[in-house]
């Protein structure tokens, strides 16, 4: 299938595999890039850029095919050096980077003048469009419904895309939700080039993530995820499970007095212990309401060969056929 995002990354299908902290390593991207779409490496989840040189070195040992690196400007309390982080992305050869969070502009004339394309992840059209206007090549348009941080305009991708679709003249991505050929279909009619993925993708065989965490995500429904952290407009939409409800707990009683410190134990350091050690009562991690949609752990090339197949058959057989009255 081509559409302008596998034309600008040149990739076969028009799948895009979201960068997740300690989930986005080598082995993902490389298998996710293998099957034809474009595997990301979430940059920040390497402590230093000489790391993050090594697991770019390293996907390249495990695939000839075009993947990215997502780097994610998140208040965090130290600035991680984000200049030599792109360095090792430029040295790495690599292609395409995924930004997220706050506003890329600072660090866009490094990439481009390496010939990086820059796809930045926004929730709201406001920050698409401003995405555009400083020169990034495409959005990834992240609904209310995705896994990880939402915003806090709560627009759910039915309204979301269509509006970016109205103003956007780059090609954008959708993304929270998407688990499948329906989710692809429904994406190219509401006006995207293509779809996002994140949870879907912990829940395949090459994640190197916990068995624990993979049948999570299989055993849990649409209705078991919360979004914390709202008060502190950091919202994140999580699994829900202990550490969870004492957050829920926290956040009741402290009301808009809270402070990120009332919950640091629930919130900060969880992602080695749940994605390596896969103590899932360790405190909060992202996940998607597409968990409902979620049922098997196939290879990461079984599941784009599905959601290709699907979605060809659902435009050539299902929509064809409303298409003939
Ligand atoms: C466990 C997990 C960790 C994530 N970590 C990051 C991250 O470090 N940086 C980032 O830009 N997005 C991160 N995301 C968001 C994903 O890249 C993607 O935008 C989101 O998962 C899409 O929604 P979906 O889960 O419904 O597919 C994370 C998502 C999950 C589920």
């Amino acid at each position: 299938m081509k559409t302008r995002i596998t034309e600008l990354f040149g990739i076969e299908h028009p799948i895009i595999q979201g960068g997740m902290h300690y989930v986005g390593f080598a082995e993902l991207a490389a298998a996710v890039s293998n099957a034809g779409g474009l595997g990301i490496i979430t940059g920040l989840t390497q402590k230093t850029p000489e790391l993050l040189a090594k697991e770019i070195a390293k996907c390249r040992e495990m695939t000839d095919k075009p993947f990215g690196v997502n780097l994610t400007f998140l208040p965090t309390f130290a600035t991680p050096p984000y200049p030599e982080y792109i360095q090792a992305i430029i040295e790495g050869g690599v292609k395409a980077v995924e930004t997220a969070g706050r506003n890329p502009e600072k660090y866009l004339p490094q990439m481009k003048a390496a010939g990086i394309k820059v796809i930045h992840k926004c929730t709201s059209v406001r920050h698409s469009l401003k995405a555009e206007a400083i020169g990034c090549d495409a959005v990834s348009v992240d609904g209310f419904e995705c896994g990880g941080h939402p915003g806090e305009d709560d627009i759910p991708n039915f309204i979301l895309l269509p509006r970016a679709a109205e103003e956007l003249k780059i090609p954008f991505v959708a993304s929270g939700g998407m688990a499948d050929g329906r989710s692809l279909v429904a994406a190219l009619a509401l006006g995207a080039d293509g779809m996002n993925m994140g949870t879907r993708f912990i829940a395949t065989k090459e994640a190197p993530v916990h068995d624990n965490v993979k049948q999570a995500i299989v055993a849990a429904s649409e209705l078991d995820t919360r979004l914390i952290m709202r008060s502190l407009r950091n919202t994140e939409r999580v699994l829900v499970n202990e550490p969870v409800e004492r957050v829920m707990q926290i956040e009741r009683d402290k009301g808009a007095a809270l402070k990120i410190e009332d919950i640091y134990d629930e919130v900060a350091g969880v992602y080695p212990k749940v994605m390596i050690d896969g103590a899932m009562q360790a405190g909060a991690w992202s996940c998607g309401m597409v968990a409902g949609l979620i049922h098997d752990v196939p290879s990461c090339k079984e599941l784009i060969d599905r959601i290709m197949a699907e979605a060809h058959q659902l435009i050539a057989e299902r929509l064809a056929r409303f298409d003939r009255g």
